[in-house]
Protein backbone atom coordinates (compact mmCIF):
# COMPACT_ATOMS: atom_id res chain seq x y z
CA UNK A 1 0.00 0.00 0.00
CA UNK A 2 1.60 3.56 -0.95
CA UNK A 3 0.47 6.83 1.04
CA UNK A 4 0.88 9.03 -1.79
CA UNK A 5 0.70 10.32 -4.39
CA UNK A 6 -3.04 10.54 -2.91
CA UNK A 7 -5.75 10.41 -5.46
CA UNK A 8 -9.41 12.18 -4.75
CA UNK A 9 -13.13 10.64 -4.57
CA UNK A 10 -15.98 13.22 -4.97
CA UNK A 11 -19.37 11.06 -4.68
CA UNK A 12 -21.82 13.15 -7.08
CA UNK A 13 -24.98 10.78 -7.91
CA UNK A 14 -27.11 12.35 -5.32
CA UNK A 15 -30.53 13.00 -6.45
CA UNK A 16 -30.41 16.40 -5.07
CA UNK A 17 -34.06 16.13 -4.28
CA UNK A 18 -34.15 19.20 -1.90
CA UNK A 19 -33.23 21.30 -4.66
CA UNK A 20 -35.94 20.58 -7.00
CA UNK A 21 -36.97 22.03 -9.92
CA UNK A 22 -32.96 23.05 -9.79
CA UNK A 23 -31.61 19.66 -9.94
CA UNK A 24 -34.16 18.47 -12.07
CA UNK A 25 -31.93 17.68 -15.32
CA UNK A 26 -28.40 19.13 -13.37
CA UNK A 27 -26.77 17.64 -10.74
CA UNK A 28 -26.68 19.64 -7.34
CA UNK A 29 -22.74 19.16 -7.66
CA UNK A 30 -22.99 21.83 -10.28
CA UNK A 31 -25.32 24.30 -8.84
CA UNK A 32 -23.35 27.73 -8.87
CA UNK A 33 -22.12 29.26 -5.58
CA UNK A 34 -21.74 33.22 -6.90
CA UNK A 35 -19.77 32.22 -10.40
CA UNK A 36 -18.70 28.36 -9.61
CA UNK A 37 -20.06 25.53 -9.04
CA UNK A 38 -20.14 23.96 -6.31
CA UNK A 39 -17.70 20.83 -7.29
CA UNK A 40 -15.33 23.41 -8.75
CA UNK A 41 -14.37 24.42 -5.31
CA UNK A 42 -13.89 20.56 -4.11
CA UNK A 43 -12.02 20.02 -6.48
CA UNK A 44 -9.90 23.44 -5.72
CA UNK A 45 -9.57 21.80 -2.06
CA UNK A 46 -7.94 18.58 -3.65
CA UNK A 47 -5.54 20.32 -5.74
CA UNK A 48 -4.49 23.09 -3.07
CA UNK A 49 -3.40 19.89 -0.74
CA UNK A 50 -1.49 18.13 -3.95
CA UNK A 51 -3.30 16.33 -5.44
CA UNK A 52 -3.84 15.92 -9.26
CA UNK A 53 -6.13 12.91 -9.97
CA UNK A 54 -9.24 13.29 -9.32
CA UNK A 55 -12.33 10.64 -9.71
CA UNK A 56 -16.09 12.01 -9.40
CA UNK A 57 -18.97 9.45 -8.66
CA UNK A 58 -21.64 10.14 -11.07
CA UNK A 59 -25.30 9.29 -11.40
CA UNK A 60 -27.94 10.50 -14.08
CA UNK A 61 -27.22 13.88 -15.69
CA UNK A 62 -23.83 13.23 -15.52
CA UNK A 63 -22.72 15.21 -18.89
CA UNK A 64 -23.05 18.54 -17.19
CA UNK A 65 -20.12 18.30 -14.68
CA UNK A 66 -17.44 16.09 -17.31
CA UNK A 67 -18.28 19.11 -19.82
CA UNK A 68 -17.57 21.49 -17.14
CA UNK A 69 -13.69 20.17 -16.27
CA UNK A 70 -13.03 20.03 -20.25
CA UNK A 71 -11.60 21.99 -22.46
CA UNK A 72 -14.28 24.09 -24.58
CA UNK A 73 -11.89 25.38 -27.60
CA UNK A 74 -14.65 27.31 -29.28
CA UNK A 75 -15.28 29.50 -26.12
CA UNK A 76 -11.25 29.58 -25.27
CA UNK A 77 -11.07 30.87 -28.77
CA UNK A 78 -13.81 33.55 -28.78
CA UNK A 79 -12.12 34.77 -25.42
CA UNK A 80 -8.46 34.97 -26.96
CA UNK A 81 -9.78 37.08 -30.11
CA UNK A 82 -11.75 39.78 -28.08
CA UNK A 83 -8.27 39.86 -25.63
CA UNK A 84 -10.54 38.55 -22.53
CA UNK A 85 -7.89 37.56 -20.45
CA UNK A 86 -9.73 37.61 -17.30
CA UNK A 87 -12.41 35.65 -17.96
CA UNK A 88 -10.20 33.26 -20.48
CA UNK A 89 -8.36 32.37 -17.20
CA UNK A 90 -11.62 31.77 -15.98
CA UNK A 91 -12.49 28.91 -18.14
CA UNK A 92 -9.26 27.51 -17.92
CA UNK A 93 -8.89 26.69 -14.48
CA UNK A 94 -11.29 24.41 -14.18
CA UNK A 95 -10.29 22.57 -17.22
CA UNK A 96 -6.24 22.72 -16.00
CA UNK A 97 -6.96 21.71 -11.98
CA UNK A 98 -6.47 18.05 -11.95
CA UNK A 99 -7.20 14.85 -13.98
CA UNK A 100 -10.08 14.33 -14.01
CA UNK A 101 -11.86 10.61 -14.33
CA UNK A 102 -15.64 9.50 -13.60
CA UNK A 103 -17.40 6.14 -13.36
CA UNK A 104 -20.93 5.76 -12.48
CA UNK A 105 -22.52 4.58 -9.37
CA UNK A 106 -25.85 3.17 -11.16
CA UNK A 107 -28.48 3.10 -8.27
CA UNK A 108 -27.93 5.40 -5.44
CA UNK A 109 -27.33 3.16 -2.61
CA UNK A 110 -25.65 5.09 0.21
CA UNK A 111 -22.47 7.30 0.41
CA UNK A 112 -20.57 3.79 1.72
CA UNK A 113 -21.98 2.17 -2.11
CA UNK A 114 -20.68 5.07 -4.01
CA UNK A 115 -17.00 5.15 -2.46
CA UNK A 116 -16.72 1.30 -3.41
CA UNK A 117 -17.10 2.25 -6.89
CA UNK A 118 -13.72 4.22 -6.57
CA UNK A 119 -12.37 0.68 -5.54
CA UNK A 120 -10.77 0.31 -9.07
CA UNK A 121 -9.52 3.60 -9.83
CA UNK A 122 -8.14 4.05 -6.36
CA UNK A 123 -6.32 0.45 -6.09
CA UNK A 124 -3.42 0.43 -3.72
CA UNK A 125 -3.65 4.15 -2.97
CA UNK A 126 -5.00 6.31 -0.43
CA UNK A 127 -7.21 8.74 -1.15
CA UNK A 128 -9.64 11.73 0.40
CA UNK A 129 -13.08 11.32 -0.18
CA UNK A 130 -14.46 14.91 -0.76
CA UNK A 131 -18.35 15.86 -0.46
CA UNK A 132 -19.09 18.50 -2.57
CA UNK A 133 -22.12 19.71 0.18
CA UNK A 134 -19.35 21.09 2.97
CA UNK A 135 -17.17 23.41 1.40
CA UNK A 136 -14.73 24.46 3.19
CA UNK A 137 -12.93 28.07 2.99
CA UNK A 138 -9.52 28.23 0.81
CA UNK A 139 -8.38 30.11 4.09
CA UNK A 140 -8.82 27.39 6.50
CA UNK A 141 -6.61 24.49 6.50
CA UNK A 142 -7.82 20.93 6.49
CA UNK A 143 -7.00 18.58 4.13
CA UNK A 144 -3.41 18.83 4.75
CA UNK A 145 -3.59 18.60 8.17
CA UNK A 146 -5.68 15.80 7.40
CA UNK A 147 -3.40 14.13 4.84
CA UNK A 148 -0.32 14.65 7.03
CA UNK A 149 -1.85 12.76 10.18
CA UNK A 150 -2.59 9.98 7.65
CA UNK A 151 0.82 9.42 6.87
CA UNK A 152 2.35 9.75 10.81
CA UNK A 153 0.04 7.40 11.50
CA UNK A 154 1.42 5.01 9.04
CA UNK A 155 -2.27 4.93 6.99
CA UNK A 156 -4.86 5.16 9.74
CA UNK A 157 -8.24 6.55 8.00
CA UNK A 158 -8.59 10.44 9.17
CA UNK A 159 -12.20 11.99 9.43
CA UNK A 160 -12.69 15.73 10.05
CA UNK A 161 -14.86 16.48 12.71
CA UNK A 162 -16.60 19.37 13.94
CA UNK A 163 -18.78 21.02 16.79
CA UNK A 164 -22.27 21.46 16.03
CA UNK A 165 -25.10 22.81 17.56
CA UNK A 166 -27.12 19.62 19.75
CA UNK A 167 -30.50 20.38 18.00
CA UNK A 168 -28.74 19.84 14.39
CA UNK A 169 -27.17 16.47 15.53
CA UNK A 170 -29.36 14.30 13.91
CA UNK A 171 -27.93 15.00 10.51
CA UNK A 172 -23.95 13.92 10.93
CA UNK A 173 -22.44 11.21 11.26
CA UNK A 174 -21.32 11.49 15.07
CA UNK A 175 -18.02 10.49 16.97
CA UNK A 176 -17.00 9.10 20.25
CA UNK A 177 -13.29 10.73 20.70
CA UNK A 178 -10.46 10.37 23.40
CA UNK A 179 -7.89 12.93 23.51
CA UNK A 180 -4.50 12.19 21.76
CA UNK A 181 -2.40 15.20 23.63
CA UNK A 182 -2.11 17.01 20.13
CA UNK A 183 -4.17 19.83 19.79
CA UNK A 184 -6.80 19.37 17.57
CA UNK A 185 -6.72 15.10 16.81
CA UNK A 186 -8.42 13.14 18.27
CA UNK A 187 -8.81 9.35 18.38
CA UNK A 188 -12.11 8.30 17.22
CA UNK A 189 -13.61 5.39 19.74
CA UNK A 190 -17.05 4.81 18.07
CA UNK A 191 -19.39 6.82 15.42
CA UNK A 192 -22.57 6.44 14.56
CA UNK A 193 -24.74 7.71 11.79
CA UNK A 194 -27.38 10.41 12.89
CA UNK A 195 -28.15 9.65 15.98
CA UNK A 196 -31.02 11.57 17.81
CA UNK A 197 -30.13 14.15 19.72
CA UNK A 198 -30.32 12.23 22.93
CA UNK A 199 -28.68 9.29 21.54
CA UNK A 200 -25.64 11.14 20.24
CA UNK A 201 -22.20 10.59 21.66
CA UNK A 202 -20.95 13.77 21.77
CA UNK A 203 -21.37 17.46 19.38
CA UNK A 204 -18.56 16.47 17.22
CA UNK A 205 -19.89 15.92 13.71
CA UNK A 206 -18.40 14.06 10.77
CA UNK A 207 -17.90 16.80 8.22
CA UNK A 208 -17.45 15.43 4.56
CA UNK A 209 -13.62 15.22 4.54
CA UNK A 210 -12.00 11.89 4.76
CA UNK A 211 -8.81 10.33 4.23
CA UNK A 212 -8.37 7.01 3.97
CA UNK A 213 -6.43 3.56 2.68
CA UNK A 214 -7.68 0.83 0.79
CA UNK A 215 -8.56 -1.19 3.95
CA UNK A 216 -11.52 0.57 3.86
CA UNK A 217 -12.99 -0.73 0.34
CA UNK A 218 -12.71 -4.22 2.27
CA UNK A 219 -14.96 -3.35 5.08
CA UNK A 220 -17.38 -1.69 2.65
CA UNK A 221 -17.77 -4.61 1.13
CA UNK A 222 -19.00 -6.76 4.25
CA UNK A 223 -21.24 -3.53 5.15
CA UNK A 224 -25.16 -4.24 5.58
CA UNK A 225 -27.13 -1.58 4.91
CA UNK A 226 -27.64 1.00 7.72
CA UNK A 227 -29.53 4.60 8.39
CA UNK A 228 -32.41 5.06 5.46
CA UNK A 229 -31.14 1.33 4.34
CA UNK A 230 -28.13 2.89 2.80
CA UNK A 231 -24.70 1.27 2.64
CA UNK A 232 -22.66 3.98 5.56
CA UNK A 233 -19.48 4.98 5.18
CA UNK A 234 -20.05 6.23 8.59
CA UNK A 235 -20.74 2.20 9.42
CA UNK A 236 -17.42 1.49 7.38
CA UNK A 237 -15.56 3.89 9.68
CA UNK A 238 -17.22 2.70 12.60
CA UNK A 239 -15.49 -1.23 11.69
CA UNK A 240 -12.82 0.28 11.33
CA UNK A 241 -12.11 2.57 14.87
CA UNK A 242 -13.32 -0.36 16.99
CA UNK A 243 -11.00 -3.48 14.89
CA UNK A 244 -7.86 -3.75 17.89
CA UNK A 245 -5.91 -5.23 14.72
CA UNK A 246 -6.04 -1.97 12.25
CA UNK A 247 -4.55 1.79 12.85
CA UNK A 248 -7.88 3.02 14.02
CA UNK A 249 -9.65 6.36 13.06
CA UNK A 250 -8.30 9.46 14.13
CA UNK A 251 -10.20 13.28 14.29
CA UNK A 252 -8.82 16.51 12.83
CA UNK A 253 -10.95 19.07 14.48
CA UNK A 254 -12.04 21.46 12.15
CA UNK A 255 -12.49 24.80 13.82
CA UNK A 256 -12.52 27.27 10.46
CA UNK A 257 -15.01 28.31 8.18
CA UNK A 258 -17.31 25.60 6.25
CA UNK A 259 -20.50 26.55 4.08
CA UNK A 260 -23.05 23.67 4.07
CA UNK A 261 -24.37 23.47 0.42
CA UNK A 262 -26.68 20.96 0.86
CA UNK A 263 -29.71 22.92 2.85
CA UNK A 264 -31.24 25.39 0.61
CA UNK A 265 -30.96 28.10 3.38
CA UNK A 266 -27.77 27.39 4.14
CA UNK A 267 -26.73 27.61 0.61
CA UNK A 268 -27.89 30.91 0.18
CA UNK A 269 -25.76 31.84 3.30
CA UNK A 270 -22.77 30.36 1.34
CA UNK A 271 -23.35 32.78 -1.65
CA UNK A 272 -24.32 35.76 0.70
CA UNK A 273 -20.81 35.24 2.43
CA UNK A 274 -18.23 34.38 -0.30
CA UNK A 275 -19.66 37.35 -2.33
CA UNK A 276 -19.83 39.69 0.73
CA UNK A 277 -15.82 37.91 0.98
CA UNK A 278 -14.69 39.02 -2.73
CA UNK A 279 -12.85 42.04 -3.91
CA UNK A 280 -14.54 42.19 -7.12
CA UNK A 281 -18.03 42.22 -5.36
CA UNK A 282 -18.17 42.71 -2.10
CA UNK A 283 -17.51 46.13 -2.10
CA UNK A 284 -20.97 46.59 -4.47
CA UNK A 285 -22.86 44.16 -2.15
CA UNK A 286 -21.82 45.36 1.37
CA UNK A 287 -23.59 48.58 1.51
CA UNK A 288 -27.10 46.94 0.20
CA UNK A 289 -27.22 44.32 2.59
CA UNK A 290 -26.83 46.89 5.28
CA UNK A 291 -29.91 48.89 3.60
CA UNK A 292 -31.88 45.49 3.00
CA UNK A 293 -31.56 44.19 6.48
CA UNK A 294 -32.26 48.02 7.61
CA UNK A 295 -35.46 47.46 5.73
CA UNK A 296 -36.56 43.97 7.11
C1 LIG B 1 -23.09 12.41 4.88
C2 LIG B 1 -22.57 11.36 5.87
C3 LIG B 1 -22.59 11.92 7.29
C4 LIG B 1 -21.81 13.22 7.34
C5 LIG B 1 -22.36 14.22 6.31
C6 LIG B 1 -21.47 15.46 6.25
O1 LIG B 1 -24.47 12.60 5.11
O2 LIG B 1 -23.34 10.19 5.75
O3 LIG B 1 -22.03 10.98 8.18
O4 LIG B 1 -21.87 13.76 8.65
O5 LIG B 1 -22.38 13.64 4.99
O6 LIG B 1 -21.99 16.43 5.39
P1 LIG B 1 -25.44 13.37 4.05
O7 LIG B 1 -25.27 14.83 4.35
O8 LIG B 1 -24.95 13.01 2.68
O9 LIG B 1 -26.81 12.89 4.35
Amino acid sequence: MSLTPMKAVIPAAGLGTRFLPATKAMPKEMLPVVDKPAIQYVAEEAARAGIDDILVIIGRNKNAISDHFDSVPELEDRLKDKGDTVRLRRVLESSDLADMHFVRQGEPKGLGHAVLRAKAHVGDCSFAVMLGDDLIDERDELLSLMIAEHERTGGAAVIALMEVDPDHIDAYGVASVEQTGAEGIVKVTGLVEKPRKEDAPSNLAVIGRYVLAPRVFDVLERTEPGKGGEIQLTDALQALATDPDGPGVYGVIFRGRRYDTGDRVDYIKAIVQLAADRDDLGPALRPWFKEFAAGL
